[in-house]
């Protein structure tokens, strides 16, 4: 079996209790405290790479009733427990995929979302090329992650198959920068959850 497998499996597994697990409150809290710093246009298309259970996405459907979004995960489990709970159909939808090579055309979204996710990729640089290739010029990435203050700037952490790697703020920055983004500026939600906010030039 693949890494790529084992780790969907951990997560279809998950799944059922997920949104009773005490840390996924604390992602929801989170979540609360990004919408401060979330700024869209009228009738935005968005979408949230590893959506999870979608509840993220139902938060900023409620905040604006124009907006159409996609939540991508590549658990289906996972993606069974967002479609139930789904508030907002037909400007909801969820869909299986990949964070690299995503499944979506050029330029297609006005802002990306990415919430205690991006620390189980295995290919962060190629995820963060692909986010920047499906947001329109002037798009922007919201990343939510746990940071870290390590010298090297990745903190492996041993757990869950090949592990989770967090990124301190400095090394967020210059892996968004690579990619093509303009870095716009961090704040810290709650506790150690660091938001960073890209812009596409
Ligand atoms: C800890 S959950 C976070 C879910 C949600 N974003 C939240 O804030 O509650 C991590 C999610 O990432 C998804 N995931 C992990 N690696 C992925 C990949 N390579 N492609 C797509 N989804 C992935 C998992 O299935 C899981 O739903």
């Amino acid at each position: 079996m693949n890494v790529s497998n084992s780790k969907q499996q951990l997560f279809d597994r998950w799944a059922p209790f997920y949104d009773f697990w005490v840390p996924s409150l604390l992602y929801q809290a989170t979540h609360r405290r990004l919408l401060e710093y979330v700024e869209l246009p009228e009738a935005p298309n968005v979408l949230d790479i590893s959506c999870g259970t979608g509840r993220l996405l139902n938060r900023l459907a409620a905040a604006y009733p124009r907006l159409q979004g996609t939540g991508l995960d590549f658990s289906a489990a996972m993606l069974r427990q967002a479609r139930c709970a789904n508030h907002h159909r037909p400007r909801l939808i969820f869909v299986q995929g990949q964070a690299a090579p995503l499944r979506f055309t050029d330029q297609q979204f006005d802002a990306v979302f990415n919430t205690f996710s991006f620390l189980h990729y295995l290919e962060p640089q190629r995820v963060l090329t692909e986010m920047y290739r499906i947001l329109r010029p002037g798009g922007t990435f919201y990343w939510v992650d746990p940071t870290t203050d390590t010298s090297t700037g990745v903190g492996y952490v041993p757990v869950s198959p090949h592990g989770i790697r967090v990124y301190s703020p400095e090394m967020r920055q210059q892996m968004g920068t690579q990619a093509g983004f303009r870095h716009v500026k961090h704040r810290y939600l709650l506790g150690k959850n660091l938001l960073s906010i890209f812009v596409k030039v």
